[in-house]
């Protein structure tokens, strides 16, 4: 029997990767949930349809841990999707991050998502293709203060994904990315979250973009995708 097949989102438990899932669940998808923290994961099942969502804790600081994932995933389904969503931020100065704060910065959202990547490569060449979506942030696009190991992550993993694209163009992979700008949920300190949340995004709304990214049809890709609070940045 062939394997069924599905979307890999990392970061599910909370904001837009919690967003994402119950976007891609209400279009009928099966959706690989992946995060550290499982009872989150767990509540995710509960509040959607439990038999299209599985949960496979992963934290994707370790490459092991990405590997092993990975291999479960794939013993028992066909990955067609790998959202690189997890990600962590500080809102420090460069001297205010200790250089434990930066390895975690630049491990979880630029190794982590290197990582996942190069687990799935193989498998989607093999499937006949797939998608690649990566959750990045308009800090590629503007300078914002107490941000620059954030905005390194994020920059490294644009310039590695725009060559990516071109690798892979060939096997019927489409590699796009989606720069949000600020989105209300919990990677924000409830200070700013009470006193700018009403002016950021919703997750449901950037998960949704996403889900649109990945619904487009035939052989083309939307590379890049922008997004921004109507009233512009925060
Ligand atoms: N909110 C914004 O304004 C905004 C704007 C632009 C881009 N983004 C990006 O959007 C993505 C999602 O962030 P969010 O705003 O939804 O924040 P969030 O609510 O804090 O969610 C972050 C997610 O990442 C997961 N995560 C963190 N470290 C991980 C690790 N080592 N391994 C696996 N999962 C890990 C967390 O799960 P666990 O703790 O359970 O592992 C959580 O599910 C991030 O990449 C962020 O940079 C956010």
């Amino acid at each position: 029997m062939d394997k069924k097949a599905g979307i890999w989102i990392t970061g599910a438990s909370s904001g837009i990767g919690k967003a994402a899932v119950k976007e891609f669940i209400a279009i009928g998808c099966n959706v690989f949930a992946s995060a550290r923290r499982v009872p989150e994961l767990e509540r995710l099942v509960d509040e959607n349809n439990g038999s299209q969502t599985k949960i496979f804790p992963c934290n994707v600081a370790s490459q092991k841990n990405v590997e092993q994932t990975f291999k479960k995933i794939i013993s028992e389904f066909e990955v067609n999707c790998l959202i690189n969503n997890a990600g962590i931020t500080s809102f420090k100065t460069v001297e205010e991050n200790s250089i434990k704060e930066t390895d975690d910065i630049i491990t979880t959202n630029l190794l982590g998502s290197i990582y996942t990547i190069k687990s799935v490569l193989p498998h989607m060449k093999k499937i006949g293709g797939g998608t690649i979506i990566n959750v990045l942030s308009v800090v590629t696009e503007k300078t914002f203060l107490n941000s620059a190991v954030y905005t390194a992550s994020k920059m490294g993993l644009l310039g590695y994904t725009k060559v990516l694209r071109e690798e892979v163009r060939d096997y019927n992979i489409r590699v796009i990315n989606i720069i949000p700008g600020a989105t209300e949920t919990p990677i924000w300190t409830n200070e700013m979250r009470k006193e700018k949340g009403e002016r950021m995004m919703k997750p449901s709304s950037v998960a949704r973009l996403i889900v649109s990214a990945f619904l487009q049809a035939d052989n083309l890709v939307t590379e890049e995708i922008i997004v921004r609070p109507v009233q512009g940045d925060i």
